[in-house]
């Protein structure tokens, strides 16, 4: 023991003093791997500096104490057990999404999709989970619900998909849902018992998603999306007469409506065409008069299937609608049909010049042949051959690859601009070179996928702008509703709302799919005009309509995450502001996660990650190290509505809607020239920005934020980006994903602030393992380690073009609080000695019995007599310095605590 002890107060002095040696052999395969290493250590350099930070060993040095008060157990949204519900639902396709509203009131109650809870992007597939959870959070039983309405784009759901077993699996075995679920057979999914139960068509749904809501009695509604129902279903409803399906068709029916098609002679080309024709673009006009809405259908663009609806998400690709045109360009730059956000963030970067090195300069090429152009109301001509071929992404373009040969995926579209000024991530000087945060140029496929963003962005413009100035005269409408996957271009949508003479624009934050539950949800509760029917929506809905951790959630995932975090309780909110926006006016970024989720793809200040919006810099740490997407995409601020015009071009329309034009940031618009440098982290390439006004009544805490920051440094506005850090993961939903997006970060986080608690990552504590003097000079002794659950281990090799292998060894902890289950969670250790090592951590072992266990293995001769008499030396020096980086890291990664 007293060895030990020994061996430990030398190590401080030893290790702070050792910067590099050279190797001895037996030691050589673990000194090979600490520069790979070091490079993963961006939170934590290892300098012991860091962690002697005079705190006293011998008193708790975490505040946190949960407070034991009696819990009350019921959840916060519970209802009245005689609440009777109505359901919307998106079902089967993707996007899978329910709303639940108050039969009676009409209010609503819950909202959410799957993604959510499966923590798969755009999930699909059955509604099981999300019906069992929204009557968990109510507290009401199954047979509260009274009736459902239901959507699924790609085939009839009553009587086709849940008629029939096989039908399920078929439409499971789409793909949509990338793989297989359960819950299909479920009666959390399939409801047989509910009476009413119908199915609304899909353009009809965004329709009614949007007029049921927006704050004004009058007006028109134009739905773009990529592929809505087909043209058949509707038909073939309407000569049934069948009564658990309404559409436009049957609409104009009961209404009276003269529509508009174009084809015009679609019922007649419906008839004869080998494939069928689905809804492209739609334009309705609404009313309210007190009691009822009424909506009716204006026009309607069919486009064909142009390619058996068998393929994946039935070749919707092939389709010549704007939105599955726009997808395409998509899937051709990104391998993804729904990464259409990207490309619209790609688009500003046309034109712009890079200066290289070399001071040569490159920019970029747009085709000059439109992808889309005429008129949508009479014949829009369509164009894709530049988006004909491979994808850019399978292209060979030798700056892709790197010395092996292997695709490095992440720089494909990893640039920025060329004021970029270098930013202190205050790391450790003995980072390499390369870690350095320098200016990255374009690659050529990135020049050509700016080339084909822009074209396509600027085509859907131009003929978008057109054809709803034609309706707007058209109908003489002077309110406008938009919906549908292509009001998520905010570019757009700024332009619609400020250059066509519009009184007022209401964009629901939920355009996509998942607001085709809302849109059932409506039409269940106003779609009949029934005298029985609840009173209308006054107001637009409330976007928080998840589900409501309470404290003592919030508190079970803290603690499950405990010896990582250091948590500070500050219940005065005044202070917690004021903790939040200095910790960012000093280019800290701060994870927000309050109350109740968003629906939609948005984070509108309950799940999100806050900036300074006056750093440049910070649009590359936050893209690289926090959110781990592509350099080039830009951030949006969150600014206060009364402050918005002295910022923001905003044009008359401001004035009409008292300055809060874009609640729910669906629309951009140009930063004031004279103010661009000062806002940089949150003016696009272009001078635009994607802003979001933020009004005390609508979210008085958020505004106390921005005002705070703004008093502080005259900025009435703060970068504002969704909460979610681990790739392709979407916003974060429960306390527990919070904490574990907040860990993921790796630091790169500074704060997450959850309800009152003000959370931070706790540094390994050195001092703690190696066992130390505390302040009032009692010795403490080392403390065990102790891994942080079952562990499972799994070798790989791979042979490579010199058939060498590559071994690699894969931890899988699922009990720690970083687990993600994507890929089953594996982890890549280090070495097989830092498996070695997290082996050890049972809690039975000191940090010193590990050293010695290691130095007695590493010494071939030499009696026990011997090796306690022997120095310190270089060696063991070495070997102390490799066992505690690793404990380190492991700690880091949750892996172990002590
Ligand atoms: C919160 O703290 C501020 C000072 O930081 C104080 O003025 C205020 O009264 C406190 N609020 C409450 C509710 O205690
Ligand atoms: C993020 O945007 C929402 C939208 O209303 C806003 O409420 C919130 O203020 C923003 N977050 C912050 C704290 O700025």
């Amino acid at each position: 023991m007293a060895h030990h002890h020994l061996l430990a107060s030398s190590l401080l002095t030893a290790i702070t003093s050792i910067h590099c040696f050279t190797s001895p052999s037996h030691l050589h395969h673990l000194n090979a791997h600490i520069n790979h290493f070091n490079k993963q250590l961006h939170s934590t350099p290892f300098d012991l500096d860091l962690y002697d930070d005079g705190r006293d060993l011998d008193s708790s040095s975490n505040p946190f104490q949960p407070s034991d008060s009696d819990q009350d157990l019921s959840s916060p949204l519970a209802q009245d057990p005689s609440t009777k519900l109505i359901l919307g639902i998106n079902k089967y396709s993707h996007d899978t999404t329910l709303c639940a509203a108050n039969a009676l009131t009409g209010e609503v109650l819950f909202a959410l999709s799957k993604e959510r809870i499966t923590r798969k992007k755009h999930d699909g597939g059955n509604t099981a989970e999300l019906v069992e959870l929204c009557l968990d959070q109510l507290e009401l039983e199954v047979d509260s619900i009274v009736k459902v309405v239901m959507n699924n784009h790609h085939h009839r759901i009553l009587p086709f998909v849940e008629a029939n077993p096989d039908h399920m699996e078929w439409e499971e075995g789409l793909g949509i849902n990338d793989g297989k679920e359960d819950g299909y057979s479920d009666e959390y999914n399939l409801l047989t018992f509910v009476q009413d139960k119908m199915e609304m068509s899909h353009h009809l749904a965004h329709a009614y998603s949007a007029a049921a809501q927006c704050p004004f009695d009058t007006g028109m509604i134009v739905v773009m999306d990529g592929m809505g129902e087909t043209f058949r279903t509707m038909k073939i409803a309407q000569e049934k007469k069948d009564s658990t399906y309404v559409s436009d068709l049957t609409l104009c029916e009961e209404h009276g409506c003269d529509v508009q098609f174009v084809p015009a002679d679609i019922h007649e080309r419906a008839k004869s065409s080998y494939f069928d024709w689905r809804e492209a673009e739609s334009v309705y006009t609404f009313k309210k008069d007190g009691k009822q809405l009424v909506v009716k259908p204006v026009f309607k663009r069919f486009t064909g299937e142009n390619t058996p609806p068998t393929l994946y998400n039935h070749g919707f690709e092939n389709m010549d609608s704007l939105g599955a045109v726009y997808s395409r360009a998509s899937s051709h730059i990104f391998g993804d049909w729904n990464a259409c956000g990207k490309v619209m963030g790609l688009a500003p970067w046309q034109g712009h010049v890079w200066n290289t090195d070399d001071s040569e300069q490159i920019t970029t090429k747009m085709p000059s042949d439109p992808i889309l152009q005429g008129n949508v109301y009479d014949e829009v001509d369509i164009d894709k051959s530049s988006m004909m071929g491979l994808p850019f992404i399978s292209r060979t373009d030798p700056d892709m690859f790197d010395d092996e040969g292997d695709m490095i995926r992440s720089k494909r579209y990893d640039f920025d601009d060329d004021d970029f000024e270098e930013i202190d991530l205050g790391q450790d000087e003995n980072s390499d070179e390369d870690d350095k945060i320098t200016k990255q140029l374009p690659l050529n496929v990135a020049l050509d996928a700016i080339g084909l963003a822009s074209r396509i962005q600027t085509d859907l413009e131009s003929v978008g702008m057109d054809f709803v100035k034609h309706f707007k005269e058209k109908t003489g409408e002077k309110n406008l509703c938009l919906a549908g996957g292509v009001a998520l271009n905010s570019v757009l949508n700024g332009r619609l709302s400020r250059e066509l003479g519009f009184e007022n624009t209401f964009i629901p934050p939920y355009p996509g799919d998942d607001g085709i539950a809302v849109g059932c949800c409506a039409y269940g509760l106003y779609g009949k005009c029934e005298s029985t029917s609840p009173p209308l929506w006054d107001s637009a809905l409330s976007p928080y309509l998840g589900p409501m951790p309470t404290d003592a959630d919030i508190m079970e995932a803290i603690e499950a995450a405990e010896p990582w975090l250091d948590v500070t309780t500050i219940r005065n909110e005044t202070d917690r502001i004021d903790m939040i926006v200095n910790e960012i006016a000093s280019s800290g970024v701060v994870a927000l996660y309050t109350g109740r989720s968003e629906l939609g793809p948005r984070a509108l200040g309950h799940r999100s990650i806050l900036a300074d919006p006056r750093k440049k810099g910070l649009v590359r740490f936050i893209n690289e190290f926090v959110k781990k997407r592509e350099s080039f995409r830009p951030f949006a601020p969150s600014a206060l509505a009364e402050e918005a015009s002295n910022w923001f071009d905003l044009g008359e329309y401001a004035t009409a809607c008292n300055n809060n034009v874009s609640p729910y940031m669906s629309i951009t618009a140009q930063v004031k020239k004279a103010l661009q440098k000062q806002i940089p982290a949150v003016t696009h390439v272009d001078g635009s920005s994607r802003l979001q006004t933020v009004t005390a009544e609508a979210e008085p805490f958020y505004h106390r934020l921005i005002s705070a920051f703004y008093k502080l440094t005259g900025v009435p506005m703060v970068l504002n980006t969704s909460f979610n850090t681990l790739k392709s993961e979407p916003i974060v939903e429960t306390p527990k994903n919070a904490i574990r997006s907040f860990l993921s970060s790796m630091g790169s986080i500074e704060m997450l602030v959850m309800g009152d608690y003000v959370i931070k990552r706790k540094q390994a504590d050195v001092r703690r393992l190696l066992g130390e003097k505390g302040k009032t000079g009692m010795l403490s002794q080392p403390l065990f380690p102790v891994r942080s659950g079952a562990a499972n281990y799994k070798s790989t090799f791979s042979a490579d073009k010199d058939s060498m292998t590559d071994p690699k060894t894969l931890v899988q902890i699922p009990d720690r609080p970083m687990h993600n289950e994507k890929d089953g969670g594996w982890f890549e250790l280090i070495d097989d000695f830092e498996g070695q090592l997290l082996g050890m951590c049972d809690g039975t072992s000191t940090v010193n019995d590990m050293i010695s266990y290691f130095s007695a293995i590493s010494e071939e001769e030499g009696s026990e007599e011997g090796k306690k008499a022997k120095q310190f030396t270089e060696e063991d020096q070495l070997l102390v310095e490799n066992i505690l980086r690793r404990l380190i890291r492991l700690y880091d990664h949750t892996m172990i605590s002590w």
